[in-house]
């Protein structure tokens, strides 16, 4: 007879979806909103044919290879850079991770940062709390219009359109780069226009990055690119944090040389608590929470356990970020 499964998943999730991966294998939680050690990490996933993973696990090309049973990594993200996605195709793993259920939140928190920074919603908040509101006069917590902007999106996949769609509302001007050489781009008087990286860093008053973290876009937002956009800019970040240099990002909020930023993501996370940029009124920073909405947590840990389903079953999973994996075998005792 074969075996019970056994999967480690590393952190509380979504109930439903906990409970029916209980039903079809034995499930390891790690009970704790903080992470595992590294090392409390690989002692459970020596135990494991597979783990339920979050952005926060790293699980490198070193662990990777310490863990010769694993046969799946089910990430609870649309991302997989805490993943080494080399080595675990290599090693006969799948990665199995969260696409499109969470396109529509992500998009929404990207526009509420664009909201909160240009209409300076947390400074003003904090103003009234503070008690410092007195009278309406005609100078008080002057921002920038959204609606009728132009905005300017670095990574064209489902986030990025989902952004775009919103933005259509707000009358704004859409322009975009992508690395696809070919694809449907709509047509109309206020279509997104497809245009340069130069042209999009000149001509935007918001930038919205949705692109993946990878070797060629880690860092590319940095100084001069920074320098290239109008001063009067306001920067997004809802994708990674290392996709804009944060040392370069706080010397032009410092200078003046851009308005402002939004950002769901930093450069290392959490941010330390005396970063600069926490310090800076023109800074909206939010805990990744681009997909935290109740609804989307739900669909995502519901994917993340049919992906893991998938691989029980011998399947490469629905939604697989290494889909040319060659499965290793299951273990049978
Ligand atoms: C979250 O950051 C994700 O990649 O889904």
């Amino acid at each position: 007879m074969e075996r019970e499964r056994r999967i480690f998943v590393t952190r509380p999730i979504a109930q439903p979806a906990l409970r029916r991966l209980a039903q079809a294998a034995r499930v390891e939680l790690w009970d704790d909103d903080l992470p595992p050690a590294h090392d409390e990490l690989l002692r459970a996933l020596a135990r494991a044919d597979a783990v339920l993973s979050t952005v926060s696990d790293r699980l490198d090309a070193g662990t990777i290879a310490a863990l010769p049973h694993l046969v799946a990594i089910s990430n609870l993200a649309v991302g997989v850079d805490n993943i080494d996605l080399e080595a675990a195709t290599r090693a006969g793993i799948a990665v199995g991770h969260t696409p499109g259920v969470l396109t529509e939140t992500t998009a929404d928190l990207a526009f509420a940062l664009m909201m909160a920074v240009a209409r300076r919603v947390v400074e003003a908040d904090q103003f009234v709390k503070a008690g410092k509101w007195r009278t309406w006069t005609p100078r008080l917590m002057l921002g920038r219009d959204v609606w009728g902007a132009t905005l300017g999106i670095i990574g064209w996949g489902a986030i990025g359109q989902a952004v775009a769609r919103r933005a259509a509302g707000f009358g704004m001007r859409v322009l975009y780069v992508s690395r696809k050489t070919a694809e449907e781009i709509a047509t109309g008087p206020s279509a997104p226009q497809r245009v340069d990286l130069a042209r999009l860093l000149a001509e935007s008053d918001f930038i919205s990055l949705h692109v993946p973290l990878t070797e060629a876009t880690r860092h590319m937002i940095g100084a001069p690119e920074l320098a290239a956009m109008k001063q009067t800019a306001i920067i997004v970040n809802t994708a990674r944090g290392s996709v804009i240099d944060h040392a370069a990002l706080t010397a032009a909020l410092q200078k003046g040389r851009i308005a402002g930023a939004g950002l769901d993501v930093t450069e290392t996370e959490p941010i330390s608590h005396d970063d600069v940029l926490l310090k800076l009124p023109c800074v909206v920073i939010t805990p990744h929470i681009g997909s935290a909405s109740v609804a989307t947590r739900l669909r995502m840990a519901e994917l993340a356990v049919d992906n893991l389903l998938d691989v029980f079953a011998g399947r490469i999973p629905r939604c697989c970020a290494n889909p040319n994996v060659k499965l290793r075998s299951l273990q049978t005792s």
